[in-house]
């Protein structure tokens, strides 16, 4: 039974036994008071009617009539008069029966004093109880006899159903009047009591006297939940478990990636002839697998040559080629937004700032408007594709961090998960960006903020206490501000494992055969590689530098070691692309100069796009695969080599700069910078043992495989639906007690 109707019953049955309580008081002392009151009217009259009464004592005529006259009160119902034996010796007209002298004096048989002193009692008739009083009779000292009076008492009960009327109906008002107060009070109370618990437990500062409860509440949830979590994290991720999350969990089939790089580019050949493109991007390895596990759309810059054409006419295209499982949204971009949204701000600014590589960033004004008008551009597209107002959307990258507080804004039911794929910068170096507080406010329009490492997650805390109005929870990894909670968390990115591109690929023996064809090596010849976009931040020079040193230390290795730089030209547009590019091509020259021959290039230097199976047949033909960026958030290469090599063979030199160096210590660990210390490990792995090469390689190859990107993603869809989760019991809550 509900609490407030318990309280109401209580309050009418206390209400209840007060007015039986009151009534019975009443009802006595209001009986005592009206039998007193016609015993004294019985005396008076007998008293009144004295003389007339000793007179006739004797005559029956006499006396009747004498008694008639008594009995003339209305509420006196007859009078007869009993001689001091008890004889009868005469009576009003209409006396009851039932009350005669003779039958009195057998009631009073016990009472001698009765006829003398006087009585009164009620006797009970047919037409309800009557008053019989005895008035004893006296003339002069003689006592005659007595005269018995029978009074009507029904006028008495009338009163008294009167009153217990008045009574009853004053219970039941007060009763009514109780209930509807007490429960008005209970509702409101009750109303306030768990407003306030549910702002509480969606992070309010704790008052005193909710605290035990609070506390209660939340060890409750954080246990379930992270049984429930440790339940669903537990095992191998698949796509088909990846998919069972969004679905069970977050009750959703598709999801929207916003992302401004697509994972697949129509270009126009040469010939006239149309070509798919995978782009070289560590965000599109990560999340391409995750599309077409999930199914959706991807919203992202048509960029290739052939995109418009290849478009139908909502400016979709659906992908895979072959598999169709999910859709691609084109945005176009004018020339000016691409060269303000992409080159400047994007890249010539938060890329420089964001990783420590030493290329000063350039910040203009007229950047960060095209910026802010293509990061709307991009959320409207993103608010056609969605066909909820819940949905899960994806936003990806430095590309968009004002995204997430638009979408808030225009979809505040969304589960916006954003990730930053590249470093997040400490707080002294974020305050060199003059916007820095609209990127900081933007971002946190997400439900979830994603980060490679615990380290970036820290910077991010830290530049939101130095330049924003928000609270930090630190202890659930949170802040909230303007009414909105954003859970800020590590998620290390990965690659899909198995690897779809080792499909129908040679084994790794087949592939060295076919890359030393190519390459025109001898079989005892040794080949390191490197993959990378042409970007400053890849430590590229380092690594040629760190190559010449090993063939200068290490005369072993000269005219045996090929190391091969697949480098894909990135933002060309951009100055300092172009110093790298030319740099990049004067060391190469100038180390295959220094210990080349005409038939002995140390350094191959192949500077084009390379599709993804090209890129894994060189992954697999290798002896050591050098990363050696000088910042990177996770650096996916160091991934896919290890995903590559079934044959538990190669060796990885690492960059220690990179988020993969924190997830992989069986790597060869190196400072980039340190030239003599990167040759020297490289030499070490070119020379390593089988045996080692195995361990080592096994190791890595079961940490990959395990944290695979269908993790890191269910994770964070994890996160979502917990979140989810809270966020309609919250409303829930609010709607049960409005
Ligand atoms: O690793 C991810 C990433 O570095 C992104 O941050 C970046 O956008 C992408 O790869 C490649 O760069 P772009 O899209 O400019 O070619």
């Amino acid at each position: 039974m509900h609490r407030a109707t318990r309280l109401v019953l209580a309050l009418i049955s206390g209400l209840a036994l007060l007015t039986w309580a009151a009534w019975e008081i009443v009802h006595r002392t209001t009986d005592a008071w009206f039998q007193k009151d016609v015993s004294l009217r019985a005396e008076l009259a007998v008293n009144g009617a004295r003389r007339s009464l000793t007179q006739t004592w004797n005559d029956r005529r006499g006396l009747s009539e004498v008694l008639s006259d008594i009995a003339r009160d209305e509420r006196i119902m007859g009078a007869e008069a009993c001689a001091a034996d008890w004889a009868p010796l005469g009576k009003s007209h209409e006396f009851p029966s039932r009350v005669s002298c003779a039958e009195l004096q057998g009631r009073m048989a016990t009472d001698p004093g009765a006829l003398r002193e006087g009585r009164s009692l009620s006797v009970a008739l047919p037409g309800g109880d009557v008053h019989v009083a005895v008035v004893p009779v006296y003339s002069a000292d003689s006592h005659l006899g007595a005269v018995v009076l029978v009074h009507d008492l029904s006028y008495v009960v009338r009163r008294e159903g009167t009153a217990k009327g008045y009574l009853l109906a004053a219970f039941g008002f007060l009763a009514a009047a109780a209930s509807v107060l007490s429960f008005a009070a209970f509702r409101y109370s009750w109303r306030r009591w768990s407003l306030e618990l549910g702002r509480q437990l969606s992070g309010a500062a704790p008052r005193p006297e909710f605290r035990p409860l609070l506390r209660d509440v939340r060890s409750f949830m954080d246990r379930v939940l992270s049984e429930r979590e440790a339940e669903l994290e537990a095992g191998d991720w698949t796509p088909a478990r990846l998919k069972q999350t969004l679905r069970r969990h977050l009750h959703g089939e598709r999801i929207v990636v916003v992302a401004n790089r697509e994972p697949y580019i129509h270009q126009r050949g040469p010939n006239g002839e149309v070509t798919v493109q995978h782009p070289a991007s560590g965000l599109v390895t990560a999340l391409e697998p995750v599309m077409r596990a999930c199914s959706g759309t991807w919203v992202a810059h048509g960029s290739g040559s052939a995109d418009r054409e290849t478009v139908d006419s909502n400016d979709h295209v659906r992908v895979p080629p072959g598999e169709e499982s999910y859709q691609i949204r084109r945005v176009w971009l004018t020339r000016e937004e691409e060269q303000g949204y992409y080159y400047g701000f994007s890249n010539e600014g938060l890329w420089a700032l964001c990783h420590i590589a030493h290329t000063r960033p350039a910040f203009r004004a007229s950047d960060f408007d095209e910026y802010r008008a293509v990061n709307q551009k991009f959320v409207d597209r993103v608010c056609e594709e969605v066909d909820t107002d819940d949905p899960i959307i994806l936003v990806q990258d430095y590309h968009f961090a004002l995204a997430p507080r638009m979408l808030r804004q225009r979809l505040p039911r969304a589960t916006v998960i954003t990730f930053w794929h590249i470093p997040w910068p400490n707080s002294e170096r974020l305050g060199i960006c003059p916007f820095h507080q609209e990127l900081l406010d933007g971002l946190l329009g997400s439900s979830i903020l994603g980060f490679h490492t615990q380290a970036d997650c820290n910077n991010f805390f830290d530049g939101v206490d130095r330049y924003l109005e928000a609270r930090i929870d630190r202890e659930h990894s949170a802040v909230e501000r303007g009414g909105g909670r954003t859970l800020v968390r590590p998620y290390p990115i990965s690659v899909e494992w198995p690897l779809h591109w080792l499909e129908g690929l040679p084994s790794p023996d087949e592939c060295r055969r076919e890359v030393f064809e190519e390459l025109g090596l001898g079989a005892d010849a040794l080949l390191g590689i490197g993959v990378d976009r042409l970007d400053y931040t890849k430590g590229i020079e380092e690594r040629i530098s760190a190559v010449e040193r090993l063939l200068e230390s290490h005369a072993e290795f000269r005219g045996r070691l090929t190391f091969v730089q697949l480098a894909a030209p990135s933002r060309t547009v951009i100055e300092r692309y172009r110093q790298l590019n030319e740099s990049v091509e004067a060391l190469a020259a100038r180390v295959n100069a220094r210990f080349g021959s005409d038939r002995y290039r140390p350094i191959a230097l192949l500077r084009a796009h390379h599709e993804p199976p090209r890129v894994f047949r060189f992954y697999r033909a290798a002896d050591v695969c050098y990363v050696s960026s000088l910042h990177d958030g996770m650096n996916l290469v160091a991934k896919e080599f290890v995903a590559a090599r079934e044959d538990e063979r190669g060796v990885l030199v690492l960059s220690r700069f990179t988020g993969a160096a924190r997830e992989m210590p069986e790597a060869l660990i190196v400072n980039p910078y340190d030239i003599e210390e990167a040759s020297l490990a490289m030499a070490a792995a070119l020379r390593m043992a089988e045996d080692e090469q195995r361990d080592r390689m096994r190791s890595m190859r079961a940490f990959v495989s395990e944290f695979n990107v269908y993790r890191w993603a269910g994770r964070m869809l994890v996160d979502a639906a917990r979140l989810r989760r809270r966020e309609r019991l919250r409303l829930g809550f609010e709607e049960a007690t409005r």
